[in-house]
C-alpha cells in the first residue's frame, strides 16, 4: 500500500505550538496547492476516487475523521486526529473519507495543481488502471 505516516515536528512551549512543513527531507514533494475541508456532516463520505499523478500529504488540524485507502489489492483505515500527523498518499490509490467529527477541519497539501483529467471517478476503471 502506497502511503505513510508523517511525524512533523513540533516546536512548542507555554505559548503554544507550531509545525512547519518546508520542501526538505521530511516532506516529500513541493507542494503547488493547498485546499482545506470543514463543517462536513459525519456520515458524509468524500473522496471516492484515485489519482493518475497526484500525491498529498493530509493533516487534520482539528477534531478527527477515517482515510479508507485501497490499492486494489489491500484496504487500510486510518485515523487522523492531530495536526502532528500528515497522511502521505502516492497515486493510484482510492480513497474515501467519512466519520467527520463537528469540529474536524482537514488541510491537504498537494504535489500538483488542480487538473480534474488526474482523476479516476470510477472504481471498477480504478481496478482496470492499476492492472494494466
Ligand atoms: P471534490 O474533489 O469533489 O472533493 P472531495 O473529493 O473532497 O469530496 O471537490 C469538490 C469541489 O471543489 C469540486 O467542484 C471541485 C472543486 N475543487 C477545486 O476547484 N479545486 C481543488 O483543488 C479541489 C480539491 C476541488
Amino acid at each position: 500500500m502506497k502511503y505513510s505516516i508523517l511525524n512533523f515536528s513540533v516546536h512548542g512551549d507555554h505559548n503554544g505550538k507550531l509545525v512547519a512543513l518546508e520542501k526538505n527531507e521530511d516532506f516529500p514533494f513541493e507542494i503547488k496547492r493547498v485546499y482545506y475541508i470543514w463543517d462536513t456532516a459525519h456520515d458524509a463520505v468524500r473522496g471516492k476516487h484515485a489519482h493518475k499523478h497526484l500525491e498529498q500529504v493530509i493533516v487534520c488540524m482539528r477534531g478527527s475523521c477515517d482515510f479508507i485507502l485501497d490499492d486494489g489489492h489491500d484496504k487500510a483505515t486510518v485515523h487522523l486526529d492531530s495536526p502532528t500527523y500528515g497522511l502521505y498518499i502516492k497515486n493510484n490509490i482510492w480513497r474515501e473519507f467519512t466519520n467527520f467529527s463537528d469540529d474536524c477541519v482537514v488541510m491537504v497539501l498537494a504535489s500538483e495543481h488542480y487538473n480534474p483529467a488526474d482523476y479516476i471517478h470510477d472504481y471498477d476503471e480504478f481496478l482496470k488502471s492499476i492492472n494494466k
